[in-house]
């Protein structure tokens, strides 16, 4: 067990990173207001779950080390990049042999703040060398995920999912890092316990935490749920630029801390126009990575065509969402299929696809406030597996899936520099191209176009988060949310 702890600096410890700035050597170890030397000694170890804080912001489920015999634990390091440390208690330097890492702690901050628990499984100590042999060698390397508005209903469902192994593959250990707000502390504990409650083999690491900077560190996907809901007397221009700052700051936090290669699926509304906003503040990734969530869209219009032809979901394929997700996208029933037959041969009452079916997806997301009293949380976290899904996975022959990807460059001549759902399909290595060729008529393109003005509208209004000049908010009429009715 001990061997794993004396590993080379920037060993992996069962998820937990361990990038020691120096090493030293001998069995020597000290500890200072300012910096302590880490040690991890020959005699067997376990490692149990706890809390730590890193600058403002608490992160759970960092490992502390504790000698089984005396009980006495001591300090996790997080990684080199943080040149903070951390604060924890740290053991007894007498006790600990072959010294392995240095970090910086901030002055006077070694011990564990007041009020810290453990929580579930988080007190439970195990043996790390069990652990990292019982590893299934055939799992990849871990993946980092960032969760924004993590103790809210969306994610509340969708934690669970990416923990299970059900999204990213069951041979995909993931690391998820959620990210809350103040008013949300306790509550993202709470996650973070059920988290672990749930003994998911898969899940490695769970970090939550309240500033950005700190929870997009390293990640390879963000998906970034958390928004301001519209309140009562709020224009739809002050919510566009509400939610815009937050986008602009995670957008420039990801740019920061981020994984070069990180996909970032933005749900929060307006999803299009917050992606755009983020796209614009990071860039350092590459713009193709952004992707808005229309998969609830799309979804919902599978369920739809479904129903009317009689025939399970899975019959209905190829459905695409045009542009923005509102009440102006278009559900595309031209080139969708039922049974792998055109569906408006298969449902031949054109009137009821044009004036039922597409103003019903368009509006799905209102008639489900109207019964809940609130927005769509578990579908809405099902069609983000299926985003993530969809990208991780090679798309079958033939078909497509929606998302809001960036247009520069579009076969569709749809206007540069937007975020605007298309038709994707992907070799499942996250990458994507958009399908091209699709059949537009005229019906189409009239309810295309006006999707993408509205776009081009709502981008001009926050003219001021994306570095443009001369921006000024003139949204059209019918520029809602799919809830907004
Ligand atoms: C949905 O489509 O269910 C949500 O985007 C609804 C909304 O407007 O918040």
């Amino acid at each position: 067990m001990a061997a794993a702890l004396l590993q080379a600096p920037g060993v992996q410890i069962s998820g937990c990173r361990v990038q020691p700035q120096q090493q030293s050597s001998g069995s020597s170890s000290s500890s200072s207001s300012s910096s302590t030397t880490l040690v991890a000694g020959q005699s067997s170890r376990s490692v149990v779950l706890s809390s730590a804080y890193f600058g403002r912001s608490k992160f759970v489920a960092r490992r502390l080390w504790i000698d089984k015999a005396s009980k006495k634990e001591f300090c996790v390091l997080r990684t080199k990049k943080q040149q903070q440390g951390v604060q924890c208690s740290v053991a007894d330097s007498s006790t600990i042999q072959d010294s392995v890492a240095t970090t910086q702690l901030i002055p006077g901050s070694e011990k564990t703040p007041e009020g810290v628990e453990c929580y579930g499984v988080f007190c439970v100590t195990y043996d790390l060398k069990e652990i990292d042999e019982q590893k299934p060698k055939t799992w990849k390397k871990m993946l980092r995920v960032v969760v924004s508005g993590a103790a809210g209903m969306i994610s509340n469902h969708l934690l669970f999912k990416l923990a299970s192994g059900e999204v990213f593959g069951h041979d995909q250990p993931i690391a998820l890092n959620l990210l809350g707000s103040e008013r949300s502390r306790d509550a993202l504990e709470g996650v973070a316990m059920e988290l672990e409650d749930s003994l998911f083999p898969l899940l490695r690491e769970v970090n939550i935490g309240i500033e950005a900077t700190e929870v997009f560190r390293d990640a390879d996907w963000a998906l970034l749920i958390g928004a301001k809901p519209r309140g009562p007397g709020m224009e739809r221009a002050d919510l566009l630029d509400l939610n815009g700052q937050i986008f602009a700051e995670q957008g420039k936090a990801l740019n920061a801390v981020a994984s070069p290669d990180v996909k970032v699926l933005v749900v929060g509304n307006p999803c299009n126009t917050n992606a755009l906003i983020a796209l614009k503040n990071a860039p350092r990734i590459p713009s193709k990575n952004f992707h808005a969530l229309t998969r609830l869209d799309e979804n919902r219009a599978k369920c739809q065509l479904a129903l009317k032809a009689g025939l399970f979901y899975d019959n209905v394929s190829n459905v695409t969402i045009w542009g923005n997700h509102s009440t102006t996208q278009v559900p595309d029933f031209l080139n969708a299929k039922i049974n792998g037959k055109p569906a408006t041969e298969v449902i031949t009452d054109r009137k009821w696809l044009e004036e039922e079916f597409t103003p019903r997806v368009q509006t799905r997301g209102g008639a489900l406030i109207k019964k809940w009293g609130r927005s769509s949380a578990a579908s809405t976290a099902v069609s983000i597996a299926d985003a993530i899904k969809s990208l991780v996975n090679p798309t079958p022959k033939g078909d497509w899936f929606s998302s809001g990807v960036f247009t520069t460059g579009n076969p569709y001549g749809i206007a540069d520099d937007l975020i605007f759902s298309l038709p994707c399909r992907s070799k499942g290595d996250g990458d994507y191209e958009i399908v091209p060729d699709l059949q537009i008529d005229n019906y189409l393109y009239e309810r295309i176009k006006k999707s993408e003005k509205e776009l081009l509208a709502e981008k001009k209004c926050v003219a001021h988060l994306i570095g443009d000049e001369n921006g000024y908010c003139d949204l059209p009429e019918d520029t809602t949310l799919p809830g907004e009715q």
